[in-house]
């Protein structure tokens, strides 16, 4: 269960301080969590609380200008692996039945396209209430999970079903969710090649600090990796694309993570991990600066500076030799002369499946340009493509990939 993401609703009841000890105890075997606090909820615990931790910032508005632009309500929905709502109210439970969606949690319930688990709580009464036992009637026959209430004393004086289940059956609960298949498939579509899979796919430059002011990079635009991940997408994997500093739009349905240096993607990357597959296309920059400067580097009598370089790691070759490896791991090479026996090397030394082998000489017009030729490089041979636009090489990559999916592996 290590790795896996919760995306946690926390909705406006007295047991709400049982969800502190519920992001705790989830964290603790490994899960990482996001959570939603409802306007309700905020009545009963701080964002501040959850915050600290969660460890991740708390989504609380539908309409947050800041949190759109990092990760839009949908994509929040989509990138966990189970959403939990705990405690779940009668009123959530209502909205969830009726398909409202009028603020972030009963929108986000709407849009996900995981199971939901839900761990109701409220006063007696209200989950006696036939209204209250109609929909969860309803939300059971559209999949939703439940774990409670239990009978007990409640806050409000009473004795009865109502109670919201202790932070470690949630647990067992989520873990018993989590052994199966969540994500629901969406009703009358057709599944893409890549339905169910979850792919990273890593883009453009990577940024390496000399001093405040100047950087290291390289001239790689993103297009190419940007295409595959937007193609990954379309084919119906869920995509979290990881991208140095690059001015193409982030491409829609994909949970697009901005980093600047080599070892920031690197992080980001393996915290996306696990993942079916992986697609490296970032032009990571093999160096940088060993000891960036806090200061801006000043002109001197001593002449110009010296810069020492320290290679930065390889998130190729740790993706491929990864305890949490993907089933297909992708490398691209960019290479100026003898491409495919460049290509090839790389394959064997870092231990991936398949390489995708470009001329970068300046007169291809490859980096930075629209087109692209591409030869891909396996164990079982090397297949030429003709010159194409990079969003077609990237559609044929992805067919590719999905045929090799299916075959069982690499
Ligand atoms: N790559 C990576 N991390 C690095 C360097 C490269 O993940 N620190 C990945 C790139 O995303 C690409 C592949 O490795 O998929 C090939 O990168 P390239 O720079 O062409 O190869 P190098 O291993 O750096 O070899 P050389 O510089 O000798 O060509």
């Amino acid at each position: 269960m290590m790795g896996k993401r919760i995306l946690l609703i926390v909705g406006g009841g007295i047991a709400a301080y049982k969800s502190l000890d519920l992001v705790r105890r989830l964290r603790e075997r490994g899960f990482s969590v996001r959570v939603v606090l409802t306007e309700a909820g905020s009545q009963f615990v701080t964002p501040l609380s959850l915050a600290s931790l969660s460890g991740q910032e708390v989504h609380q508005e539908l309409f947050s200008l800041t949190a759109e632009a990092r990760m839009g309500h949908i994509e929040l929905s989509r990138d966990a692996d189970l959403v939990v709502i705990a405690p779940a109210t009668a009123d959530l439970l209502a909205k969830a039945a009726h398909g409202h969606a009028n603020d972030l949690a009963s929108t986000l319930l709407l849009a996900t396209d995981k199971r939901v688990l839900a761990a109701p709580s409220m006063n007696l009464r209200m989950w006696l209430h036939p209204a209250t036992q109609r929909n969860v009637a309803t939300l059971r026959g559209d999949g939703m999970l439940f774990v409670g209430p239990g009978d007990g004393a409640m806050a409000c004086g009473e004795y009865g079903p109502g109670r919201m289940a202790e932070p470690l059956e949630i647990v067992a609960a989520v873990e018993a969710a989590l052994a199966g298949d969540t994500t629901i498939p969406l009703p009358f579509a057709k599944p893409g090649p890549l339905a169910g899979l979850r792919v990273i796919v890593t883009s453009g430059p990577t940024h390496e600090p000399i001093d405040p002011v100047r950087y290291i990079a390289n001239r790689s635009s993103g297009k190419q990796g940007h295409a595959i991940a937007q193609a990954a997408a379309a084919a119906g994997a869920s995509v979290v694309l990881v991208s140095g500093p690059v001015t193409v739009p982030d491409p829609a349905g994909v949970n697009t993570i901005h980093v600047e240096t080599a070892r920031q993607m690197l992080e980001a990357v393996e915290a996306s991990l696990p993942a079916d597959i992986f697609i490296g296309a970032a032009a990571v920059a093999d160096w940088r600066v060993g000891a960036a400067l806090a200061e801006k580097l000043k002109k001197g009598a001593s002449g110009p500076p010296t810069l020492g370089l320290v290679e930065n790691p390889d998130i190729l070759a740790t993706v491929a030799s990864h305890a949490q490896r993907p089933r297909l791991v992708v490398g691209f090479a960019a290479e100026t002369e003898k491409v495919i026996d460049h290509a090839q090397a790389k394959l064997a030394r870092k231990k991936c499946d398949l390489i995708v082998a470009n001329d970068v000489s300046p007169a291809t017009g490859v980096m930075g340009g629209d087109a692209n030729t591409v030869h891909l490089v396996s164990k079982s041979g090397v297949e030429t493509w003709p010159t194409l636009p990079k969003a077609e090489v990237a559609q044929r990559l992805v067919a590719q990939l999905a045929a090799r999916m299916g075959e069982g592996g690499a």
